[in-house]
């Protein structure tokens, strides 16, 4: 474990550790947000007096915002910089939180939730592709891997601040109101930091670039440093592709769909069913209401450690060993909770099974897919269509987050609580199956070196 540690030590630097860890707050919105709210909605529901179709609204908007600023967000990152970008969609954030604060109605809390989502929609892959940018090979796993960190961190901060301020008047208007914090801290973080080496090349801007570089490396022989950006350098030479449409030419097809597929199925083994309505499930097994939402707290409590034992595991380990044994972890939960569901006497004589289900779950999924997903997708695309790319596998990650989301309650109607698991158990196998075919190990090597490797190179462009 001191790996990860001990290369920071070696091959970075403060300036590279200040400006991930900044980053990373857009992961902390991003957890923030998805959070807060079952907690808030609690009060919103009597307080603005929320009809059920109304409360789906007021959830399920910020995740059609977040789509929207998926999609957008790829063509700023390249047009105005991942470091402005994310500048704005901070302040984004700060806006958006003070209006879902300040909401008087119904229509302007699902308003304020949408502009939140865009933001943090931009948040959740701007901070991956800022961070991988700026990384040397050795650490950039766990580096990245701060942003997955910040995320869990966020719903944990959520689940608390949900908690604290239960008692107090004007309760939901607190929780919401309280991400002004992390959302100014990440506008103004970001203006302290510099832009990512790799923009820098790709907008012409090569001196600056080496000089960002220096900084970035300090420590570093010079020699390194300048194969660095040499190779930045090349790369950027090859790959001039920049429109949408070139994620459909042959050789960069394969590598579009591994990130959909990851996207796609980091959403339906169902873990935000699992984050919205851990308290419901619990609550289901026949305990009251205030321990579902204790117990609730060490569901984000494991899912934050586990992701902190990813992060010093996954320059070491790789990504794929990680990927593979959380999917089948994950998979023997869920059929863990399916058998609990579906036995009586279980739930009669082991209410504590759920609960263990559930923590199995949530650490498996926090060991290999959660972080891996977003770490892939900034490190497998060459770099002119990286930022386009990516926003493609949010933009579905956010779609099928929304499709679980909204399904989740009447699939329980309709198919039975342990069907459901079963279902995303299934899912489980068939993520398993794909991701040992396709997904490709990117430990330790460059982002050029994986790109090289990863395309079909005799491809013909167009
Ligand atoms: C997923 C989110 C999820 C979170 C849970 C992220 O990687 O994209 O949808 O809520 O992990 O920790």
């Amino acid at each position: 474990m001191a790996g990860f540690v001990g290369e920071m030590r070696r091959s970075g630097n403060g300036l590279l550790l200040r400006a991930s860890v900044i980053a990373a707050v857009g992961g902390l919105l991003f957890g923030y947000d998805t959070g807060v709210i079952s907690g808030a909605l609690l009060f919103i529901k009597s307080d603005l007096n929320a009809s059920a179709v109304a409360q789906e609204w007021i959830v399920s908007s910020l995740l059609l915002g977040a789509m929207l600023g998926a999609l957008i967000s790829g063509y700023l990152a390249d047009k105005i910089s991942r470091k402005w970008t994310k500048v704005i969609s901070g302040s984004i954030y700060v806006v958006g939180a003070l209006g879902c604060a300040l909401s008087i109605s119904v229509p302007m809390l699902i308003g304020f939730r949408f502009l939140l989502g865009v933001s943090v929609g931009t948040a959740s892959f701007v901070a991956p592709l800022y961070i991988s940018e700026v990384s040397p090979p050795r650490v950039r796993g766990g580096l990245v891997s701060f942003n997955q960190l910040a995320v869990t961190a966020g719903i944990l901060l959520a689940y608390i601040v949900n908690f604290v301020f239960q008692g107090f008047s004007n309760n939901w208007r607190w929780m919401l109101g309280f991400g002004v914090i992390p959302g100014a801290v990440l506008a103004i973080g970001m203006l302290t930091v510099p832009h990512t080496p790799r923009w820098l090349v790709q907008q012409g801007r090569g001196e600056e670039a080496h000089k960002v570089l220096e900084r970035l490396r300090e420590g570093v022989k010079g020699a390194q440093v300048e194969q660095e950006i040499q190779d930045i350098k090349e790369a950027n030479d090859a790959e001039s592709a920049t429109k949408v449409r070139d994620l459909l030419r042959p050789e960069i097809r394969p590598l579009l769909l591994i990130g959909l597929g990851l996207a796609v199925f980091q959403q339906f083994v169902g873990i935000n069913t699992v984050i919205y309505y851990a308290p419901t499930i619990l609550s289901d097994t026949g305990l009251t209401k205030s321990t579902s939402i204790t117990q609730t707290l060490f569901v984000g409590l494991t899912n934050l450690i586990f992701t902190v034992i990813a992060v010093l595991l996954i320059d070491r380990l790789g990504r794929r060993k990680l990927l593979l044994t959380g999917t089948v972890g994950l998979t023997l939960s869920l059929v863990l909770l399916a058998v609990y569901f579906s036995s009586g006497a279980l739930q009669q004589h082991a209410g504590y099974l759920a609960l263990v289900g559930l923590l199995l779950y949530i650490a498996s999924f926090a060991i290999g897919l959660g972080p891996v997903f977003w770490l892939m997708i900034s490190e497998i695309y060459p770099m002119g269509i990286r930022s386009k790319a990516m926003s493609v596998a949010t933009l579905v990650n956010w779609g099928a987050n929304f499709l679980v989301a909204a399904t989740f309650l009447s699939l329980g109607q309709v198919i039975t609580r342990q069907g459901t698991f079963y279902l995303y158990a299934g899912l489980g196998v068939l993520a398993f199956l794909f991701f040992l075919k396709k997904v490709p190990e990117t430990n330790d090597r460059s982002l050029e070196n994986i790109q090289s490797d990863l395309m079909v190179k005799d491809s013909p462009r167009d």
